[in-house]
């Protein structure tokens, strides 16, 4: 629905089940999304049916699928969360879910979108992120966009260290 050069951003459907399902318990992607926790095809079903149904201005929550622009073709989720309307701000979240469709600049093009429908759609004035402090890709990505850096928050993400220790 919304395109950028790349991609276009569209509801998410239930026929996405099947591509999510392919890289989403894969500690390679959930290592920076967290919590890292294998989930089932149900509990996916359930996710699916409850994301794709949610309304920004009821709910809060933006998620839409990120798809190939020429051949629609799934290639991951952006969302809006936190989405508080009288303060006009939302948190946004990208993930690219193959590891063979990174870096070939869906998720720049994807981010760009996202923020568009947020400051244009729904007439966002603030648009923040938090993404882990050794995700150097992900920062990149971003603070090539434009998004500043302000902040670390500490021991906020205790499992995940674990995780990658072990
Ligand atoms: C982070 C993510 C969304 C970026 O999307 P992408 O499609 O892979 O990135 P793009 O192709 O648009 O951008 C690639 C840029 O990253 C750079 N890059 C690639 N690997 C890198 C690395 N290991 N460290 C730093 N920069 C790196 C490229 O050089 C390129 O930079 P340039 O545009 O200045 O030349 C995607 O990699 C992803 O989904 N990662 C896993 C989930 C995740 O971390 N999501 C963010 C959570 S907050």
């Amino acid at each position: 629905m919304y395109t950028g050069n790349l991609v276009r951003l569209r509801a998410l459907e239930e026929l996405d089940l099947d591509s999510i399902l392919r890289f989403y318990n894969t500690l390679e992607l959930r290592k920076f999304l967290g919590p890292s926790i294998a989930r089932s095809k149900r509990y996916m079903e359930q996710w699916l049916q409850e994301a794709s149904t949610r309304n920004p201005w009821r709910d809060g929550h933006l998620v839409m699928a990120v798809a190939e622009k020429e051949t629609n073709d799934f290639l991951g989720i952006a969302r809006l969360k936190d989405i508080i309307l009288p303060h006009n701000r939302a948190e946004v979240g990208i993930s690219i879910h193959d590891p063979e469709k990174r870096g070939k600049g869906y998720g720049t093009d994807a981010m760009l979108v996202l923020l568009g429908v947020g400051f244009n759609i729904l007439g966002l004035h603030s648009i923040y992120l938090d993404t882990m402090e050794d995700n150097e890709w992900a920062i990149h990505v971003f603070e090539k966009i434009g998004f500043k850096h302000v902040g670390i928050l500490r021991e906020t993400e205790l499992l995940m260290e674990n995780e990658r220790a072990s």
